[in-house]
């Protein structure tokens, strides 16, 4: 464990941590927590892609309090995952945020074989998504009857590749890496553009793998700054520098990260998109906060001393200010740590809500904070 050099607020905000998760685990239990409406976490069927996060979140608890209640809830989680793998029709793309937080987690932190195994199945399935024409991870499936998406990625795609760089970190067998550098290296060229803002879909042809247009997505428009799409590349960008050494994504991750630092507001905090008009809502999303914190941080690891200074700093400002103006901690009605999320404007689905998300990356962020330096990813 290397700890940084923070002040108290990082434990204090640690234990604030543990006491509520204590209190929202005993009626979560092994259920999927996505949105916190009105107070309470909504569960999701098993097979939602944010599947992973909150046992994700029980692991990083597990590994510094080795409290076995946090432990057993997460393994339960897992277990449930077996069956959606079975009927594997509803998987998509975040097959990689699934089994990453829950079977990877397990196997770095107690070596089960099972979890391997389950981790290893899910990776392979992640493979059969790519497009060998487009050098693309497929997104999703079709939304309704009639739908086709065949040739649609997305820069959330990003966050999955860790799955892929783990397999065969285990195998010895290079293939997976190899698939998920050409994924990447097809988000370089399409996606990130020259400012360090990204797209959020970019629809290829199916068959040839031509490049046709880009789409809003998440985000107000094709051509706007979706704020949890440009986390997703920091944080993206900087794991795939971590696990391949190719500069090029070290640089897309800055690059990113320039912008995304550039449009924060005076709290540290992003508005769901940073390119909206003003007759549209500038809700914040904490969620693109301490995802993109998380990224800083790892940026901040892997540059030399002098360069990491500022990414620290950067990634630090927004979790002690998720902690202080946005945590929901004196409030028992509340489940949710973070408040203030957004999950889909454009849907108007989960405004200024506590995000699963949200809450994890929080926790991954302080956990890094406190001293604990191997990521799940
Ligand atoms: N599509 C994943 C997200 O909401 O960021």
């Amino acid at each position: 464990m290397t700890a940084l050099n923070t002040s108290g607020w990082v434990e204090e905000a640690w234990q604030q941590t543990v006491a509520k998760v204590n209190r929202t685990s005993r009626r979560i239990g092994a259920g999927f927590p996505h949105a916190s409406v009105d107070g309470t976490y909504k569960l999701e069927p098993a097979y939602w892609w944010t599947a992973g996060f909150w046992p994700g979140l029980l692991w990083l608890l597990y590994r510094d309090t080795k409290d076995e209640h946090f432990k057993a809830i997460a393994e339960q989680c897992e277990s449930q995952l077996d069956q959606v793998i079975a009927d594997y029709y509803k998987l998509d793309h975040d097959i990689g945020f699934m089994w990453t937080l829950t079977s990877v987690a397990q196997y770095k932190l107690l070596q089960s074989e099972d979890s391997k195994r389950r981790a290893l199945l899910a990776a392979n399935l992640l493979c059969g998504r790519f497009n060998v024409k487009g050098n693309f991870i497929r997104a999703w499936n079709p939304w309704r009857e009639g739908e086709n998406n065949a040739g649609w990625a997305i820069i959330d795609c990003m966050m999955n590749l860790p799955l892929l760089y783990w397999a065969t970190e285990v195998t010895g067998d290079p293939r997976y890496k190899h698939l998920a550098m050409e994924h990447a290296d097809t988000v370089l060229k399409h996606f990130i553009r020259p400012d360090g803002s990204v797209y959020h879909i970019v629809r290829f042809d199916e068959t040839t793998g031509e490049r046709i247009e880009a789409l809003g997505g998440q985000g107000y428009a094709p051509e706007s700054g979706w704020s949890r799409g440009t986390a997703w590349a920091i944080y993206g960008m900087a794991l795939s520098y971590h696990h391949t050494r190719e500069v090029r994504y070290l640089h897309a991750a800055k690059q990113a990260a320039h912008f995304f630092i550039s449009q924060l507001p005076e709290d540290h905090v992003p508005h769901w998109d940073f390119r909206i008009p003003p007759e549209v809502t500038p809700y914040r999303d904490s969620s693109a906060g301490a995802c993109a914190a998380c990224g800083l941080l790892l940026i901040a690891d892997e540059v030399d001393a002098l360069e990491a200074d500022g990414y620290r700093n950067a990634g630090e400002a927004i979790l002690h200010s998720l902690y202080t103006n946005y945590g929901a901690w004196d409030n028992e009605q509340e489940e949710g740590l973070i408040l203030h999320g957004t999950s889909h404007y454009p849907e108007q689905k989960n405004m200024d809500v506590p995000l699963i998300y949200g809450d994890y990356y929080f926790v991954e962020g302080l956990s890094r904070l406190k001293g604990h330096t191997e990521r799940f990813w």
